[in-house]
């Protein structure tokens, strides 16, 4: 018998319990933020971590962990953390790992709020190097005697950048410096960079995994010793916790994030090709189109391409008229749900940023991001094409 279960036959079974939840298929939602101890002893020894339990709301739940346990096991890693957002997780790894004084190196061009986030580290003395994440040899260039942490997203939001997952490990590895992949738009169907060699991931679990956009969560995978300090420090400290009822709603998701992102893979490539040859499109960013400059590392770590398609339609008001005349793809700032999200980049996501930093970020005006729902294809495309229509 084979072995290894297939992704789509873990997405459906992971987080169960059966055994310690009364045989309930799907794991209760513990709506408790106390949990009660038989005596002191054991109240001790649960407070200082010596056996395995629970005590207070902020510090996770039965339900949390069933998401963690679920999360590990498709991003194939030691251990995960469940938190409230993607970015309560982006924020826990940097303030977990460094301090005033320590640079991390991070892309110039990925999503946006981290970019701000890390440039706000700057006011508690901590650097931030910002390269080229395409060409790896400026990860290694960047570096100097503070760097603590090289920071990825790949394909990165919202130009779908690709960087070399094993090529930039490599590199950290070699220096004793933590890398840490921001996963959320490929998620763990698509690319699994644990097995790359880098070792933590963060997920803005509020996309895809979560796949229904009725939720904010975030998760962070890899080894069991970076886990349990940023559980004991940034959990702890800073408070970012998951509600119970959250980590439930993102369980459920998981379920089908085998078959939504198969869909949203095969969707997409289908409208990546057909904006290809459209002529009122200058620009497509899509790492499956074999034109996209990352096409062959992508091909090499990632097992689809993902739901997400920018596209460049060559000005402001060319985007901006687009956008609003579509009728079935919704006008949106996320991405990674079922139904079909839209936007233009430059006057909603990047709006905070300086045309300089926009620029620097490769977010032209015309720039529009595509989160390609499971909607039927067509469909999708007959309301894309009406709206060029009328531009
Ligand atoms: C790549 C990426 N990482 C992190 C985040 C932040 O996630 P959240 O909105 O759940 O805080 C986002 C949000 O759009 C994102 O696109």
């Amino acid at each position: 018998m084979k072995k290894e279960k297939s992704f789509y036959t873990k997405a459906v079974h992971v987080g169960r319990d059966l055994e310690n939840h009364y045989g309930a298929l799907n794991i209760p939602i513990y709506n408790s933020s106390v949990f009660a101890f038989t005596d002191v002893e054991q109240a001790a020894a649960i407070h200082s971590y010596k056996e395995e339990g629970y005590f207070y709301g902020r510090l996770g739940n039965p339900t949390q962990k069933a998401l963690e346990k679920a999360v590990a096991e498709l991003e194939e890693g030691e251990d995960a953390v469940a938190l409230a957002s993607g970015m309560a997780a982006i924020s826990a790894c940097v303030l977990t790992f460094l301090k005033a004084g320590d640079c991390i190196v991070a892309p110039f061009s990925m999503y946006s709020t981290t970019t701000l986030l890390f440039k706000e580290l700057n006011r508690f003395g901590i650097k931030v190097k910002f390269i080229d994440s395409v060409d790896v040899e400026s990860y290694s260039s960047a570096v100097c005697k503070d760097t603590k942490l090289f920071w990825i997203e790949t394909p990165s939001n919202p130009l779908l950048r690709i960087t070399d997952l094993s090529a930039v490990a490599e590199i950290a590895n070699s220096k004793g410096i933590i890398t840490v992949a921001d996963n959320t738009f490929a998620t763990s169907f698509n690319q699994k960079p644990l097995n790359f060699g880098v070792d933590l991931v963060v997920h803005s679990a509020t996309k895809y995994l979560g796949g229904h956009s009725d939720l904010s969560a975030g998760l962070i995978v890899g080894k069991k010793e970076f886990i349990e300090d940023i559980r004991r420090k940034a959990l702890r400290l800073y408070g970012g916790s998951i509600a119970p009822q959250v980590a439930w709603l993102v369980l459920r998701g998981i379920k089908t994030l085998a078959l939504r992102m198969e869909r949203h893979n095969y969707n997409a490539s289908v409208i990546a090709n057909m904006l290809s040859r459209h002529k009122k499109v200058r620009k497509v960013y899509y790492p499956g189109l074999t034109s996209h400059e990352g096409h062959n590392i992508a091909k090499k770590q990632m097992q689809g391409f993902g739901g997400m398609v920018s596209f460049d339609v060559g000005s402001f008001e060319a985007g901006k008229k687009l956008v609003n005349s579509l009728k079935l793809c919704i006008l949106g700032t996320s991405l990674g749900g079922v139904e079909t999200l839209i936007q233009h980049s430059a006057s909603m996501t990047h709006g905070s940023l300086s045309e300089e930093e926009r620029s620097k970020a490769g977010v032209t005006d015309g720039l529009i991001r595509l989160s390609v729902g499971i909607e039927d294809v067509n469909d999708i495309i007959a309301d894309l094409e009406e709206a060029f229509s009328v531009c």
